[in-house]
């Protein structure tokens, strides 16, 4: 009811802005990276396993996607990032020395709890979840868990089961990369602090809200908008352009940066904004490239540019600068400009944005 929304109108926006708080709950009694944050009995299992197989569906998905990067690049480990209802169903080759990784708000989702179980039917037994619902039926199938905190989501449109998982996945690539002696006592320190000052950080972000509802007036005359990322990021510009459609219906897609030109630069006219998500790490000047490509064909840029990167706003470019650059966690931060812009854009059509037509919380049916 009212009282629960507070100041907010809508669930979505006031699930957006518990963000720091869901966050900070995640991460409390986090002393020190240790296998154990994932269970009794994590150490043994992490020794034994040599990849990862992540399953989910919807933005639980994009949150494995995003953790892809870290777990290869910190961790070592080689992982596959697979949606449930594909997994399920296809002709694969397991390994014994797989983990399984599920990801999932609920915990409930039809296809992910059968794609867990269509694993182990192949003999695949090292299983983990995170998972936002301690009681679930997927915290109970799998040998290990971490219960995000970020409390009752009731928007459809996930926003802090996401950016939650994403802090419960950072984690577990360091307690991984710990356990491949990988992590010494000085980047645990140094990866602790950053993980603690999320809310903080996050909540500078959030206060750019007025400038994300200037380029929501203009996103809802659009019928169509295309994502840029690149790297660890072009998971955040699918999970941007998934909000989008979601709760706006304009049709919108994500793509790699560096393929807009075997294909979508097709589309490019001043009638597709072109949003950038552009961190400052080592892929910027070819991130620079690439919006150049855009702007020679007409198109409009909406880029999320880092503090220290020297994008600045001109003719055809309308730049919001965040507050700091962070490094591996950035993806956190970057989502949040890309939740409030199809939030306030949903809210300029005047759109159901807690529950968007044909879409349901929960699929707990195929
Ligand atoms: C539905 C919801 C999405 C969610 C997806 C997976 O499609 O609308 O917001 O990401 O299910 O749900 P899960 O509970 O497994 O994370």
């Amino acid at each position: 009811g009212a009282a629960e929304l507070g100041p907010y109108r809508h669930y979505m926006q006031k699930e957006i802005f518990e963000q720091p708080r869901a966050i900070g709950d995640t991460l409390e009694g986090v002393e020190g990276i240790t296998p154990e944050l994932f269970g009794d009995g994590a150490y043994r299992v992490f020794q034994e396993i040599d990849n990862i197989l992540i399953l989910a569906c919807g933005t639980s998905y994009y949150s494995g996607c995003t953790a892809k990067y870290w777990l290869e690049d910190i961790a070592r480990i080689p992982t596959q990032v697979e949606v449930a209802s594909e997994y399920r169903y296809r002709t694969s080759v397991p390994n014994p020395r797989t983990l399984v990784v599920t990801i999932t708000q609920s915990g409930e989702t039809a296809d992910t709890l059968a794609a867990l179980r269509h694993a182990q039917s192949l003999g695949m037994k090292h299983t983990l979840t995170v998972c936002n619902v301690a009681t679930s039926a997927m915290v109970r199938e799998c040998e290990l868990a971490y219960i995000t905190r970020a409390g009752v989501e009731i928007g459809v449109a996930s926003t802090k089961a996401f950016t939650t998982q994403l802090a419960g996945l950072f984690l577990l690539t360091l307690a991984l990369a710990q356990t491949r002696g990988l992590l010494d006592e000085e980047a645990e320190a140094r990866h602790l602090k950053a993980m603690r000052h999320l809310p903080v950080a996050l909540q500078a972000v959030l206060a750019l809200e007025p400038q994300v509802i200037s380029w929501a007036e203009d996103f809802a005359r659009m019928d169509n908008a295309l994502f840029l990322g690149r790297g660890l990021h072009y998971p955040i510009a699918l999970e941007g352009a998934l909000k989008l459609k979601e709760i706006s219906y304009i049709h919108a897609e994500a793509y790699p940066a560096g393929e807009l030109k075997h294909g979508p630069l097709a589309l490019v006219t001043a009638a597709m904004p072109v949003v950038t998500v552009a961190p400052n790490d080592a892929l910027l000047e070819k991130l620079k490239s690439n919006m150049q490509e855009v702007r020679a064909r007409g198109g409009v840029l909406y880029v999320l540019a880092d503090a220290d990167t020297r994008i600045t706003s001109s003719e055809g470019i309308h730049v919001i600068r965040m507050p700091e650059n962070y490094g591996a966690l950035s993806p956190l931060l970057h989502v949040a400009p890309l939740q409030m812009l199809a939030y306030h854009t949903a809210l300029a059509k005047g759109t159901d944005v807690d529950k968007p037509r044909n879409l349901a919380k929960s699929v707990t049916v195929e």
